[in-house]
């Protein structure tokens, strides 16, 4: 069984006191949903005040990049160790603005995934295609390629320890949701392609989850899918009541 985990992915938004009054309502909505995996993803700024507003609760500190270096003469960076050190349990790696404006790839995600690994985050990795690869029809494609160079020389035992997040470019912050179908056979085929990469019962413990304009009226479709096992959510994440009400709708979804 595969426990369902929703993350917030607060992008560039919110400032420390809003980040604050975010934290305590969703602690405020969410104490007695455990039977979901929460993560809040703040910006750098906020993890250390996010985190200790939550720190007698269930839900988790995630930020959204880190730098595969413990310290060093790397200017602007911030890496796992002090990641950790501001109370994190997770980061986000790979996500396609940081592909499409950051410079990042496949190489970089390896390095920082490894170097999550190494300091015990649980990385979530983001993989999607971007709509002119869909349309062309290489969506698969561009799932393989993020996949198998995004994990190389990942070991079974740390392949367990990742979330891997499929957010298709096309439908991240558009309010085009992939429609139920389209996310199970993406997550499908990256549950088959880990399959290959290691085995079925590590396939069918790795948690997917979906990505891309989820909102409160669209979670429970998504969830019902065999291979969706939580999602990464970006604009809903920023109000209290709509990030609460896709966990809670998540939470009743029975697999
Ligand atoms: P939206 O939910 O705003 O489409 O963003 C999705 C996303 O990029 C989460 O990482």
């Amino acid at each position: 069984m595969r426990k369902t985990i929703i993350a917030g992915n607060w992008k560039l938004f919110k400032t420390i006191p809003e980040a604050i009054d975010l934290a305590n309502g969703i602690k405020r909505e969410l104490l007695d949903c455990v039977n979901v995996d929460v993560v809040l993803c703040p910006v750098y700024t906020a993890l250390s005040e996010v985190a200790e507003i939550i720190q007698d609760t269930d839900i988790k500190l995630g930020a959204q990049d880190l730098y595969w270096q413990d310290e060093g003469a790397f200017t602007g960076e911030v890496s796992g160790k002090m990641l950790l050190d501001a109370g994190c349990s997770y980061v986000i790696i790979g996500h396609s603005e940081r592909r499409q404006f950051f410079a990042e790839t496949n190489e970089t995600v390896n390095k920082k995934i490894k170097a999550a690994l190494k300091i015990g985050l649980t990385p979530i990795v983001c993989c999607g295609e971007m709509l002119a690869e869909r349309e062309a029809g290489n969506t698969f494609k561009v799932l393989d390629d993020h996949i198998k160079n995004g994990l190389t020389g990942l070991s079974e035992e740390e392949a367990l320890k990742i979330v891997i997040a499929y957010e298709p470019v096309w439908a991240i912050g558009t309010g085009k949701t992939a429609s139920p179908i389209q996310a199970q056979e993406a997550h499908k085929y990256i549950r088959d392609q880990l399959a290959k990469l290691y085995n079925k019962d590590t396939a069918d413990a790795i948690r997917l989850q979906y990505g891309g304009s989820v909102k409160p009226e669209n979670i429970t479709e998504l969830m019902k899918q065999p291979d969706v096992d939580g999602a990464l959510v970006g604009g809903a994440s920023l109000q209290v009541a709509s990030f609460s009400e896709i966990v809670k709708k998540a939470s009743t979804v029975k697999k």
